[in-house]
């Protein structure tokens, strides 16, 4: 299960990777915002991250305006690794590399055709499981 999230800045878009989704058939939860309305970024990113630690959902797409501050937020979490990708390239290496959990895009930089290829790549690329990104990952984790 994927969880998604947004803020004003990213409803357009989160809108637009639903409709993808659905007809994907990828099942998701939609944990808000619900409308251009302006909200606070941070409130949304905690849903979505809560979701993923609590093993409700294995993945999230998190979306603000830059999705900077959403990615911000989400990295604050223990055992969330969230990346803003603007790339395929980045949203490829991020899952093979760091097994990222969180893709973070920015609704004000991204366009939809973009973006969708963005969302393919991070769902549909596993880690690499290689020794040194699980020690790289072990390591982030470590105080
Ligand atoms: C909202 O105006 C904007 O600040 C937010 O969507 C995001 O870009 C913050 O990083």
């Amino acid at each position: 299960m994927l969880a998604i999230g947004c803020d004003h800045g990213g409803y357009e878009l989160k809108l637009e990777i639903e409709k993808y989704l659905d007809e994907k058939g990828i099942a998701y939860e939609d944990f808000g915002c619900d409308s251009t309305a302006s909200v606070d970024y941070p409130v949304y990113a905690k849903k979505v991250c809560q979701a993923i630690l609590d093993g409700r959902c294995d993945k999230g797409i998190l979306i603000c305006g830059t999705g900077i501050g959403i990615s911000i937020t989400a990295n604050k979490f223990k055992g969330i690794r969230a990346a803003l990708c603007t790339d395929c390239f980045c949203a490829e290496a991020t899952r093979q590399h760091n097994d990222a959990n969180v893709l973070a895009l920015g609704g004000r930089v991204v366009g939809p055709g973009l973006a969708l290829k963005i969302v393919e790549t991070f769902l549909n690329t596993p880690f690499s499981g290689d020794e040194r990104h699980m020690r790289r990952i072990g390591q982030i984790e470590q105080e």
